[in-house]
């Protein structure tokens, strides 16, 4: 794709970042994930809103339920370090694409429901949706 000027693009993208470019960082942080019980690797890079990525991974655990998401991962990185306002994220997978599942999905929600979300099956076939597309009447108190 090539969509001349950054301003050009971030006009047609309304991010800060290439979503390619997020995607990226996304697949480099999966190599760290801990995936032994599914062996299913995730990574996820989350774009803040002024412009810093976090990375995260899947964290499985012998109890299950303990694990955690590649996206919770990289959204609790970046809301500790004081962000509480996302662009976009990136998820990708060992195999391809991996749209956050319904927990990740209300866990972002919390914080920008106008977000970016995309995936895809390699750097060069992503797709992006806004989070308000993907959760629907999110829920928010
Ligand atoms: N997983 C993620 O980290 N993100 C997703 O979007 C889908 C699922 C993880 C959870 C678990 O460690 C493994 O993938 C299999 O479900």
């Amino acid at each position: 794709m090539s969509w001349g000027s950054r301003a050009e693009y971030m006009q047609r993208n309304g991010n800060s970042m290439d979503n390619k470019e997020l995607y990226k960082r996304a697949a480099q942080a999966l190599i760290n994930a801990y995936a032994p019980y599914s062996g299913f690797k995730v990574g996820a890079a989350v774009l803040t809103k002024s412009g810093e990525v976090f990375t995260g991974v899947n964290i499985e655990n012998s109890s299950y339920p303990a694990g955690i998401c590649a996206e919770r991962s990289a959204m609790s990185a970046a809301i500790g370090a004081g962000h509480r306002e996302f662009q976009a994220i990136a998820v990708c997978s060992q195999e391809g694409s991996a749209w956050p599942c319904g927990v990740c999905r209300q866990f972002m929600y919390e914080f920008s429901p106008e977000m970016t979300v995309i995936s895809g099956e390699d750097a060069e076939h992503i797709e992006a949706y806004t989070l308000n597309e993907l959760l629907p009447k999110g829920f928010r108190l």
